[in-house]
């Protein structure tokens, strides 16, 4: 391993866990240190009452903090990992040299968003995660993902089990309660990978590419037959972009 490649921080979709990138990381690590970390309340990390999304962003600092890392990562989110890294963007952009900006978006919850947001707390509050479990996996796996593989339905569904219901109400309001932050776009100085699912209902491609275009520099891929969760769904094109930008952009710098 070359021991001046930064290490790389990866962060979870909603409402999944660390375990989304866990053969993603596995490939990474042969290349760097990755820290696949879980969000507040998912996977095996702790709940923090109350979260917003700078709160989280905290917590990725202090967790880097506890690891000892001082040199600036890569830090790569899809979807409320991305909202996340905007966070800590907007938080610590000294303690960043790149990112991976996966199914995301910069801008804070539309009206219509924020309500869904108010109908799916009530939903888990009343039910439980695993109506809700149901639904997501159909929203966020594209089409070709649901008709063509069912072993990853069925394994996306069985992360989203995992969910504790209160992580996911948390995560729910401290997604809500984010602030948009388009304004941070253009002053981006290292480089950015910007990816989207060509079946992502959630976070269509031309808003993503309207986003890539406003960071300069910024490199723009979308993901052929996939939705949402884009490393899941077309694991090798996924990869293989990945790698290609982390090897041109990041890996190479001295
Ligand atoms: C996710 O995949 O993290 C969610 O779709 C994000 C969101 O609900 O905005």
């Amino acid at each position: 391993m070359k021991e001046k490649n930064p290490p790389i921080v990866l962060l979870h979709a909603f409402p999944l866990s660390s375990r989304m990138w866990k053969e993603d990381a596995a490939f990474l690590s042969a290349k760097t240190k990755v820290f696949n970390l879980d969000l507040p309340g998912f996977g095996s990390s702790s709940p923090m009452e109350g979260v917003t999304m700078p709160g989280m962003a905290a917590e990725i600092g202090r967790e880097l903090d506890r690891s000892g890392v001082r040199e600036p990562v890569f830090m790569a989110g899809l979807s409320m990992g991305g909202y996340a890294a905007f966070e800590f963007l907007r938080q610590f952009p000294e303690r960043l040299c790149g990112l991976g900006l996966f199914a995301t978006r910069a801008s804070a919850d539309a009206p219509a968003a924020l309500k869904n947001r108010a109908l799916a707390i009530e939903a888990i509050e009343k039910f439980g995660i695993e109506p809700f479990a149901r639904k997501a996996v159909k929203s966020q796996l594209g089409k070709t993902s649901q008709e063509q593989n069912p072993s990853l339905v069925e394994n996306v569904l069985s992360m989203m089990r995992e969910a504790s219901p209160q992580a996911a109400m948390d995560a729910l309001k401290a997604m809500a309660g984010r602030s948009d932050l388009n304004s941070l776009l253009p002053s981006i100085r290292f480089p950015v990978l910007a990816a989207a699912g060509e079946e992502d209902e959630i976070c269509p491609a031309a808003e993503m590419k309207a986003m890539h275009e406003k960071i300069p520099g910024s490199r723009f891929h979308v993901i052929p037959r996939s939705g949402h969760l884009i490393n899941l769904e077309n694991t090798p094109v996924f990869r293989k972009i990945f790698m290609d930008f982390l090897e041109a952009e990041i890996f190479s710098r001295p």
